[in-house]
């Protein structure tokens, strides 16, 4: 099927020539056409340009059949890719979230054997199909909210056969969801119970059974350590990264949320493709992420949801790095997958530009999940995953109306959701 969208108030971050991410003052530039068509075929985005360019004989190659969209007064905009999400969980976790309000620390709910130790038990108990079901209705939320790709992390099986049901349960959405999906093996988010005061074995068990399990069934893009006080050291954080990459898995970490951790340091070393969280950044960091090819990628949802400190974002773009924003969508410290809020907290929370989020939700967030040739801007041959919007007076007012729906039609792989 092809699709035609005319009378587009405006197309956004249209690209001619495609960028891997923007970086610097460059998270300011976004491109846009006033008064646009946008043409897609099959899977592609295949053509797009401003109304008055628009000749009916572009129509005439396409084979397929043509569905005409008016967009008179919306906005059309790539879809958001969330390069950061946990969404295989089974049952949610309220009653940590009143013993936050309560004034508990994450830290020390996670000590008490809640936290991420009390999904790894729900997790154990639930099956894959309810684990599939659960996590395909929150995919079709998320996609219903302008998301159109996601990075899904194992990490709450925490033995080997639950991180292998994870991952194919992962598996079993990537093949029948129209997003696109990448995974991401978390082995290493906490140490589970019966290893406790044992870290070295559980270390010892992620390296030498889980990775080679999980790459003999290619079921990880990504390796990922949860490297923090209290979680797992910089040195932990290098084995595992090393074994992973030996079998081919990219890293991915989750870094400097509870401390100044050294996270960052080991992920630019191991040329990790994003490190996220980062509330505890400083100039060192900021060093050492300026010579990389990682991208740094905050996760608003969690620092709010969590009562934390907010990174220096700001700064970070100021001194000439790129930034990317996703979800974090978990039962933990972020249960929301909503990206039209975290484009909101970006502007809100980081002080940043409505175009700086905007690219740091799509374009950079696809270079933190590895799809930046195929996703995160409107580009010839790239994936024609993208969203109208209802009628709406400015780009600015996307994030802007924090807390509304402002999409009214969502294309995935060039398909109406
Ligand atoms: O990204 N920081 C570590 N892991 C998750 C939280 C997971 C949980 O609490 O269940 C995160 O925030
Ligand atoms: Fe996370």
């Amino acid at each position: 099927m092809a699709i035609l969208v005319k009378n587009i108030k405006q197309l956004v971050q249209v690209e001619e020539r495609p960028m891997i991410w923007r970086a610097g003052k460059e998270m300011q530039t976004l491109h846009k056409i006033e008064d646009a068509y946008l043409l897609t075929e099959g899977e592609k985005i295949i053509d797009f340009g401003k109304m008055s360019d628009f000749s009916p004989t572009i129509l005439s190659k396409i084979k397929e059949k043509i569905e005409e969209i008016d967009a008179t007064g919306r906005f059309v905009f790539p879809s958001f890719c969330d390069s950061h999400t946990h969404i295989v969980y089974a049952g949610s976790r309220e009653i940590e979230y009143v013993d936050k309000i309560k004034g508990l620390s994450y830290e020390e709910i996670a000590k008490r054997g809640g936290g991420i130790l009390n999904s790894a038990k729900r997790l154990s108990e639930a099956s894959e199909e309810e684990l599939y079901n659960a996590a395909w209705a929150r995919l079709q939320e998320m996609a219903s909210l302008g998301t159109g790709a996601v990075e899904i992390k194992s990490g709450y099986g925490l033995t080997t056969e639950t991180e292998l049901k994870m991952l194919r349960v992962i598996r079993e959405l990537r093949k029948n969801s129209p997003l696109i999906i990448r995974s991401n093996f978390l082995g290493a988010h906490a140490v589970p119970l019966h290893y406790k005061g044992k870290q070295q074995e559980y270390v010892d068990l992620i390296i030498n059974e889980m990775i080679p399990m999980v790459a003999a069934e290619e079921l990880a893009d990504f390796i990922d350590v949860f490297c923090d006080k209290g979680f797992f050291t910089v040195e932990e954080t290098e084995r595992i990264l090393m074994q992973g990459m030996k079998y081919g898995m990219r890293p991915k970490i989750h870094a400097n949320e509870l401390d100044y951790s050294g996270g960052i340091q080991v992920g630019v070393k191991y040329n990790a493709l994003s490190v996220d969280h980062l509330e505890y950044t400083g100039d060192e960091e900021i060093a050492h992420l300026l010579d990389s090819e990682t991208m740094p990628t905050f996760l608003p949802g969690a620092a709010f949801f969590l009562g934390m400190i907010y990174g220096p974002v700001r700064k970070m773009i100021d001194a000439g790095l790129p930034i990317a924003l996703a979800s974090d969508y978990n039962p933990g410290s972020s249960p929301s997958g909503n990206m039209q809020l975290i484009l909101s907290m970006g502007c809100i929370k980081y002080k940043m530009l409505p175009e700086e989020a905007i690219n740091a939700t799509t374009i950079n967030s696809a270079y933190a999940m590895g799809i930046s040739d195929i996703a995160g801007s409107i580009a010839k041959g790239k994936m024609a995953n993208f969203y109208i919007t209802k009628p709406i007076p400015s780009l600015e007012f996307m994030p802007y109306a924090f807390g509304s729906n402002k999409i009214e039609q969502v294309f995935l792989k060039g398909a109406k959701l």
